[in-house]
């Protein structure tokens, strides 16, 4: 299109015009006097310039900052010694490995003629209102990176992510790729938080001062993992605690291999740098190839840990859960798997079905077992057909029993994984990751199938949909019981084969996109043997999830709080199992197994064949109970009041509803020591001048001298006096607004 004639001067006069009106309301602007990005959003002010270098340097993470305050411009940081080059120390937002850095860089490539020197600078930007999309480039190859940023005004939580790009005639080799690089500005008293485990033991919050040499969290699994989550968080030791002081932090939307560093560099600043792991990655870009980079989020709160997780989760359930902001609450569900193993057949789960509706579940679920020749962990993965054995009709008989009786039906399956004792694995023995002439290496007796294939993703896909199709289902247990081994691709040339580690994920997306685009009303869980597939990516793509395979009610509760720094409990399923619980053998009472679970989103899983009629009648009371208050705790404020990690003898946590009208209490005691009154437990997030009246969760009298109605100031100032006494005890109260 040809420009209509207009003098220079008023096409500038017309774009400054442009600029004004767009920055009135915009979350990102451009200071083109300075050459400063900013994004403003909440309380939080993100900014960065454009040095006299061409570098894109980092200007200010943290609190919100006036209009017009003093960012620019830009200036590189002067050599500190011949050792420590200007370009190493300055603070670059992508730091590429060449010219001299040496800090933990954002990106490496090998080029075709041996040249491993790559030097960023910026060509020009793109900006929307609330995101900003600035190139830079190679100073003499043609290599292109893209760098985007978004910010979330509800919460000021700022998305990155990266795009690589060949622009030039010969392949080149990426060697790292990192989706950002955030940099702390230099203080001494900073701290790590991050949350680490195992299978069975997820989620331990750890914490270790920053200092010199990095922290890494990562995982080279092939799949998120559950030894390290990826998040993190950073607060100041002189200054922050749970309520109150600044909060860095930040989470990657990736369920592949990945890796966050954290480290100072030589003059003090933090580094923090996520996306993929390095491990055993090459990714060839031939010409005009491009490669993304899964986003990494970060945000900041000056609400101590507590106000960082309100943030995090309010914006998980408002930017990354299914349900386009208004993620749906989570039905009550029952899931077999527990109380039958892999002896399911119709008689067994009608029976389970029809008790399960008494006490009010609303989605039943068939765990493992249902398909195939599964009668153990050692055969069938793969036959995702009926097993006829177990269900000579089909499942259409039981499925329409569910939904008589008035509940949802869900169904386990674990598609990305075949047993060698399969149909599919018999029939496709080179599906499955491997490298020829190598053993391949069982785990739980399974073999990873390659989703990057193309043919195994449209199979998958295709098993999947037909399932949901055939059947009425509402729900699928999506699990993944191991990590990868000899992840090989035969298929491509050997020099490619190390994009597994990518396109693997990307069609593991992409199917579950295409499963729910083409059954909009099927939920979701990502189960990994527990907890081995959590983290923003999966999230967006799944409405719930599974924090662990312990079900022990008073593991759960340390476990629910570490997975509560990073993830909503909007999507944290709970369930209340049988006692002794089979991880530990402890014992514990059924009205303790459920206020447990209900801090999050409450599932059973006992089995209910062994219940006696006052376990119904329990059972009945606490999930009906549980209806009335999940909104609040699920989509809440969640307020962690005592910790029960670094062996407590006590933890309560409360959450309050947006309009702070309903306010629900958990406390738990683990063991009394030597007949101590325990404290008095004071709330917060209440309205101070809001009279509230308190009731027990579940029914049941007050304990006496507990006032039962009050002002929120007199229930945050004062507190209340919780009596209990023993080992193992448990109670709930609801706050009303009256
Ligand atoms: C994994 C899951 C369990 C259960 C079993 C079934 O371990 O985490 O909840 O579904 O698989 O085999």
């Amino acid at each position: 299109m040809r420009r209509p004639s207009l003098p220079a001067w008023a096409w500038v006069a017309l774009a400054a015009h442009a600029l004004f009106v767009a920055d009135a309301r915009a979350a990102a602007r451009f200071d083109a006097a300075t050459r400063v990005f900013r994004l403003d959003g909440e309380r939080v002010t993100y900014a960065f310039g454009i040095n006299e270098a061409g570098q894109l340097q980092s200007l200010h993470w943290g609190g919100r900052l006036a209009d017009g305050d003093p960012l620019g411009p830009a200036k590189s940081l002067p050599s500190h010694s011949s050792f420590d080059l200007s370009a190493s120390i300055t603070p670059q937002e992508f730091p590429a490995q060449g010219g001299g850095v040496f800090t933990e860089v954002a990106l490496k490539v090998a080029y075709a003629d041996g040249n491993r020197d790559t030097v960023l600078r910026y060509v020009s930007h793109t900006l929307e209102r609330d995101a900003v999309t600035v190139r830079l480039r190679d100073i003499a190859l043609p290599l292109e990176v893209s760098l985007r940023y978004t910010i979330d005004p509800g919460t000021g939580v700022i998305g990155r992510s990266a795009r690589i790009e060949n622009l030039g005639r010969t392949p080149l080799r990426i060697d790292q790729a990192a989706s950002a690089a955030y940099t702390l500005a230099p203080q001494d008293d900073y701290r790590l938080h991050h949350l680490s485990g195992r299978w069975a033991g997820e989620w331990s919050l750890q914490q270790r001062p920053v200092s010199e040499g990095a922290s890494v969290l990562e995982s080279r699994r092939g799949s998120t993992g559950q030894q390290n989550t990826p998040w993190f968080a950073i607060d100041r030791g002189g200054s922050s605690g749970e309520d109150s002081g600044p909060v860095w932090f930040g989470a990657l939307a990736w369920s592949g291999s990945w890796r966050i560093s954290i480290d100072k560099d030589p003059l003090g600043a933090v580094r923090v740098v996520g996306g993929y792991n390095p491990y055993d990655f090459a990714y060839r870009l031939a010409p005009g190839e491009r490669l993304d980079t899964p986003v990494f989020y970060a945000g900041y709160s000056d609400g101590g840990m507590g106000g960082a997780s309100r943030l995090l989760h309010r914006f998980e359930r408002e930017r990354i859960l299914p349900g386009g902001g208004k993620p749906r609450l989570r039905p009550v569900l029952y899931n077999s798997w527990e109380a039958t193993e892999f002896a399911v057949d119709e008689a067994g789960q009608m029976a389970l079905a029809e008790k399960a509706a008494r006490i009010g579940v609303e989605r039943f679920v068939v765990d493992d077992g249902w398909f195939g020749a599964r009668n153990s962990d050692k055969a069938g993965l793969g036959d995702w057909s009926v097993n006829r054995a177990k269900f000579p009709n089909g499942l259409k008989p039981l499925i329409d029993k569910v939904h008589g009786l008035g509940m949802e039906f869900g169904l386990w399956v674990e598609p990305e994984m075949v047993n060698p004792d399969s149909d599919l694995y018999r029939a496709h023995p080179d599906w499955v990751l491997n490298f020829p002439e190598r053993p391949r290496t069982p785990a739980r007796n399974q073999l990873v199938l390659n989703l990057a294939r193309r043919d195994v993703r449209d199979h998958v896909l295709q098993v999947l949909d037909a399932l949901v199709t055939d059947n009425d289902i509402q729900f699928l247990k999506w699990d993944y019981n191991r990590n990868w081994s000899e992840p090989g691709w035969p298929q491509l040339a050997p020099e490619d084969q190390p994009k597994v580690y990518v396109e693997y994920v990307r069609n593991l997306y992409w199917i579950l996109g295409e499963l729910r685009r083409k059954h909009p009303k099927l939920e979701i869980e990502s189960c990994s043997g527990g907890g081995g597939r959590i983290d923003l990516g999966i999230m967006a793509l799944t409405d719930q999830v599974w924090p662990s395979d312990n079900t022990d009610p008073f593991d759960r509760l340390s476990m629910q709080d570490g997975f509560s720094h990073a993830y909503a409990p909007a999507a944290m399923m709970a369930w209340v199992t049988d006692s002794p619980n089979w991880v530990n053998r402890r014992e514990t009472s059924l009205d303790y197994r459920f206020l447990s679970s209900m801090q999050g989103a409450l599932g059973i899983g006992a089995n209910l064949n062994h219940w006696r009629d006052a376990d119904f009648a329990t059972a009945a009371r606490m999930v009906a109970a549980y209806k009335q208050v999940r909104a609040t705790v699920q989509q809440g404020d969640l307020y962690r009041l005592i910790s029960p990690a670094n062996g407590s003898p006590r933890s309560a946590t409360l959450s309050v509803s947006p309009d702070r009208r309903q306010a629900v209490l958990f406390a738990f005691l683990h063991s009394q020591s030597k007949g101590m009154q325990e404290p008095a437990i004071r709330l917060r997030g209440l309205d101070p001048r809001q009279r509230y009246r308190i009731a027990r969760l579940g029914g049941g009298a007050l304990p006496e001298a507990m006032p039962a109605e009050a002002s929120g100031a007199y229930w945050m100032e004062h507190g209340l006096a919780v009596p209990m006494r023993g080992d193992f005890q448990a109670s709930g109260f609801v706050f009303e607004a009256k």
